[in-house]
């Protein structure tokens, strides 16, 4: 009986902690793909039709999530987050995590894709990371402390229930709102040439701080403990939907440029 106990326990910890883990949430990252996808010139889109064999990009978009429980896989845990320190003045690839980072996983992605020696199963796997990354870069908090492991460690409560900062903006603000991702990819903010413009402007590590100093004011938003709910909804979920967008265009613009 108390062993039955103690896996039954280990069981509920494991699939907790698990859960704590899941990034823009499975409708984040399908929108921020199907959002790509609107945006992708015909060469690219043509190459990526050829490669997922005819699927979209909304439907590989959680594969890098789908894969973490497997043990093969393990090695691309660390690259959905990277965590720079606060003191720091930029990215230093000297400094950054050796078992690699949402930096390094992105331009990994980018060379197979590019590259003319790598094989299709690998530019098929690197493809489908890509399109998750892209989404990851895009919440906040995936670029924040590695102390409080990108809010994962700041306890809040989502109006009854339990939860944390990190995963309020992974998926609490977007299920709370009951849109699908294709609806959250039809209603996005119509942008003129030069908001596109000004959004695709500067590369990755623009995109990296970008994102970090967002995760900075929302820190200081959150106090370890609060109850969040209808306000936090109010005040967030506008920056949640920019942020989906905004992953969209930069996604097919990475995918523009690989096969221009
Ligand atoms: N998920 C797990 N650990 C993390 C970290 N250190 N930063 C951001 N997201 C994470
Ligand atoms: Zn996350
Ligand atoms: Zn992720």
């Amino acid at each position: 009986m108390k062993k039955l106990l103690l896996s039954l326990l280990t069981l509920i910890v494991a699939s907790v902690s698990f859960a704590n883990d899941s990034d823009w949430g499975k409708t984040g990252h399908r929108a921020t793909a199907e959002i790509a996808e609107s945006h992708l010139n015909k060469k690219a889109k043509q190459a990526i039709d050829e490669l997922l064999n005819g699927h979209g990009l909304a439907f590989v978009a959680n594969y890098a999530d789908d894969i973490k429980s497997d043990p093969e896989y393990r090695k691309f845990g660390p690259w959905h987050y990277v965590n720079i320190a606060p003191d720091a003045e930029e990215y230093k690839l000297e400094e950054a995590s050796e078992s690699g980072d949402l930096v390094q996983a992105i331009r990994k992605c980018v060379e197979v894709l590019k590259s003319k020696d790598s094989s299709r199963e690998d530019k098929q796997f690197y493809l489908k990371m890509l399109v998750h990354f892209v989404g990851d870069l895009h919440q906040p908090f995936h670029t924040g402390h590695s102390e409080d492991k990108g809010g994962n460690d700041i306890q809040v409560r989502w109006f009854n229930d339990g939860s944390n900062i990190h995963r309020v903006w992974d998926s609490e603000m977007i299920n709370f709102y009951q849109m699908s991702y294709t609806e959250l990819a039809i209603n996005t903010k119509d942008l003129n040439k030069s908001q596109l413009k000004d959004i695709r402007k500067g590369e990755l590590l623009d995109w990296v701080y970008e994102s970090r100093a967002m995760a900075e004011d929302l820190y200081a938003g959150v106090e370890n403990g609060e109850k969040l709910g209808y306000t936090y909804m109010y005040e967030h979920m506008p920056t949640v939907l920019d942020q989906l967008q905004k992953g969209g265009i930069r996604l097919a613009k990475i995918l523009n440029d690989i096969y221009s």
